[in-house]
Order: structure tokens, then C-alpha cells, then sequence
């Protein structure tokens, strides 16, 4: 059955585009939406003949309360939803460093100059805590000290491009799940909690 998502962006709209390109030939519908009129990602959706909407932020419970998807997609979305727009479907969303460790804007700049030697990429469900939903999957990037940002920050946008359309695929599959399902948690914490031990 055709599963369809949703990808919301504020800006430049790169993941949005990997995922299109990934999910090209498959049996899924994409539809790009912006609370940005004039942002890249709606050109990016024009150009690849992706359905688009402008919407604006306010409307937001409006829209998804009207259009079920299977999984809406956060990429490079600015703004924090507030619970009445996430009780109406799922929301994950990809972030540029290994969260927790820096949450919020120019995590990429802030971890390099920052002089970790270890950061990447997490995808996380999302909260209307900033960055703070549980998290899915993540990927490590090392950075030596030869490293240069751009180096490192070219090596973070590609394993995002790599990594959302593969763990964005699983969910639809419903093989995404927590390892704490399997031991049978208190039905509160899913596992691991004092009371499940
Ligand atoms: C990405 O680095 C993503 O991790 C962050 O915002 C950026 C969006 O880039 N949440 P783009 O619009 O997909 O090019």
C-alpha cells in the first residue's frame, strides 16, 4: 500500500531533496511543506516535480488535522510544534550533532570549534522540547585534527542525505522499534525503569 509523507523545511530543503531521490520508484508519496514562502525547499519540490504548500505556522493543526500521513518528516524545520500539532501524526526529525550533546542552531559549528573529537547525526522522535525527543538512530563522524570545518561540515550533510531516507524507510516498515519492547517493560517506561527490575 502507498504510504505517504509529509517533509517540512524552513530553508535550503538538501534532505528533503535526498529523500525525494531515494524514494524515487517506490511506493511512496511525498508532500513538501514550508512555513517559508520564499524558501529553497519549495523550489527544490517545484524543480522535482514533488507536490508543495506553503503553510503557514498557525495552520499548521488545521492542515494535519485534515491530511493523514504516515510520517511527517522535519527537515530543517524552525520552529518547535506545539503538542496540539504532534497528537495528530508522527514527527521525527534529523539534527547535525550527537544529541544530547548540542542541542539548537549551528550545532556543526558549535561541536567542530568546540574541539570534539567525535559528533554526527541524529534522527529523533520529535517533542515539543527543542531537539529533545527520544532518539531513533544516530551516526558518529570523527574529526581529527586535520580536519578543516568545511571538510567536517561536507562530511555531516552527506551522512544526513545518507542516513534520514534509510531509518525514514524502516519506520514506514514498521522495523523501527526499542530494544526495550522485547524485554517487556512496566507499560509506563517500555523498560528499564526501578520498577522493571
Ligand atoms: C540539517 O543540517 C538538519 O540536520 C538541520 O537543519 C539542516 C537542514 O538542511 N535540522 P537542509 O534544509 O535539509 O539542507
Amino acid at each position: 500500500m502507498t504510504k505517504s509523507i509529509a517533509v517540512m523545511g524552513s530553508g535550503n530543503g538538501s534532505n528533503f531533496q535526498a529523500i525525494v531521490e531515494y524514494f524515487k520508484g517506490k511506493d511512496v508519496k511525498i508532500t513538501c511543506v514550508s512555513d517559508k514562502l520564499n524558501a529553497y525547499i519549495l523550489e527544490r519540490a517545484k524543480n522535482l516535480g514533488v507536490d508543495f504548500k506553503y503553510l503557514p505556522f498557525e495552520e499548521n493543526a488545521e492542515y494535519f488535522g485534515a491530511n493523514n500521513f504516515d510520517l511527517i518528516v522535519l527537515a530543517g524545520y524552525m520552529r518547535i510544534l506545539p503538542p496540539d500539532v504532534l497528537n495528530l501524526g508522527k514527527f521525527v526529525n534529523i539534527h547535525p550533532s550527537l544529541l544530547p550533546a548540542f542541542k539548537g542552531k549551528d550545532a556543526i559549528q558549535r561541536a567542530f570549534f568546540a574541539g570534539v573529537k567525535v559528533s554526527g547525526v541524529t534522527i529523533h522522535w520529535v517533542t515539543d522540547e527543542l531537539d529533545g525527543g527520544k532518539i531513533i538512530a544516530q551516526y558518529p563522524v570523527l574529526i581529527s585534527n586535520e580536519m578543516h570545518f568545511d571538510e567536517f561540515e561536507c562530511e555531516i550533510h552527506a551522512l544526513e542525505h545518507k542516513l534520514y531516507p534509510i531509518v525514514i524507510e524502516k519506520i514506514l516498515e514498521d522495523k523501527v522499534f526499542d530494544f526495550a519492547d522485547l524485554l517487556g517493560g512496566c507499560g509506563s517506561c517500555k523498560g528499564g525503569c526501578s520498577q522493571c527490575h
